[in-house]
């Protein structure tokens, strides 16, 4: 069984967005807009402040409490679209229930929606056009063409049909590319049988947000195993830590390769979005 690191992927990655940043003539900079105190949301832009330095790319956070009005927000955003300063904007999540988050993305001007999440970007996924691909559906391209892991002809089954991870991966899979070609299905909390599904994939992805959901009965002997999920788990010794969406021990035993939490598609989902920073500042500054 092979352990499928992002390690390698970044460091190489990071290497050449650096020196392409310094091509540019300017530091491409990034708004993260970050709405109220979640402690693993302010840990995750903390972490893009540090990467983003350690790799010459402005990270700013435009920090607001959650009674923030969605007008006051959506004035920001507007701000931010015209700003010459800034050429990325990400919104962080979790929004405060009283902001309509599908308004704000749609606020966002695509040129700058280095998330990809803009319908506007999302279509031209669809299409095969896009300058922004959502970063973790691009991460878990990444890993499998670095580990050269064939998908065409593959049957692949996402569990997950979210906008930011199922849905944009399950059409990326279809691609008639190096990365495509596969045969997808994708599932979610209403599908019957999920079991049954998931035992046919030769490549399962997991992005359901549930703690070691996927156990080794629901696993194919020599599988691929995508790992997307990120969840906090408490230790009987009280701490903190995070887990995937698979129960990693048992699964990988039966996978053929398998991504590890922490350490994997997560990694390369943050270089992912740092390298959308740097194509908004060329796109913005031509
Ligand atoms: N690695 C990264 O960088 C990265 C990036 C983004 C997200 N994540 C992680 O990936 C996970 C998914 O994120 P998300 O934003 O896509 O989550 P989400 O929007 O909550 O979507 C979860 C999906 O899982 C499905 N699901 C929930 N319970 C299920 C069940 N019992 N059986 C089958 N399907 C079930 C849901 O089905 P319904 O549609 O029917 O509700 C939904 O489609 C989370 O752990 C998140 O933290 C990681």
């Amino acid at each position: 069984m092979k352990v499928l690191k992002a390690r390698p992927i970044t460091k190489e990655r990071y290497k050449q967005l650096s020196e392409d940043i310094l091509t540019l003539g300017i530091t491409p900079s990034l708004t993260v807009v970050l709405i109220g105190e979640d402690p693993a949301a302010s840990y995750y832009v903390q972490n893009l402040v540090k990467f983003g330095l350690k790799y010459g790319i402005e990270v700013n956070i435009a920090k607001y409490d959650t009674t923030i009005t969605q007008a006051e927000l959506l004035t920001l955003i507007e701000e931010l679209n015209e700003s010459k300063k800034c050429h990325g904007i990400m919104l962080q999540k979790p929004l405060p229930s009283h902001i309509d988050e599908d308004l704000i993305v749609n606020a966002i001007s695509p040129n700058k929606d280095v998330d990809g999440f803009h319908p506007y970007n999302l279509g031209n996924l669809f299409m095969e056009q896009s300058n922004f691909v959502p970063c973790t559906p691009a991460a878990v391209l990444e890993m499998l063409e670095y580990y050269e892991i064939e998908t065409s002809g593959k049957h692949i089954a996402i569990v997950g049909r979210s906008n930011i991870v199922g849905k944009p991966l399950a059409n990326l899979f279809l691609r008639k590319n190096k990365t495509g070609n596969a045969t997808v299905t994708v599932c979610h909390s209403r599908t019957t049988n999920l079991s049954e599904i998931t035992r046919q994939a030769d490549i399962l992805v997991a992005a359901i947000g549930k703690a070691n959901f996927i156990d080794s009965s629901m696993i194919k002997k020599g599988a691929v195993i995508i790992d997307v999920g990120i969840n906090e788990v408490t230790l009987p010794d009280g701490k903190k830590t995070y887990v995937g969406d698979v129960a990693y021990d048992e699964c990988s035993e039966l996978s053929s390769a398998i991504t590890p939490v922490p350490g994997g598609i997560g990694s390369l989902t943050t270089y992912n979005l740092l390298k959308n920073v740097y194509v908004a500042a060329r796109l913005n500054n031509a």
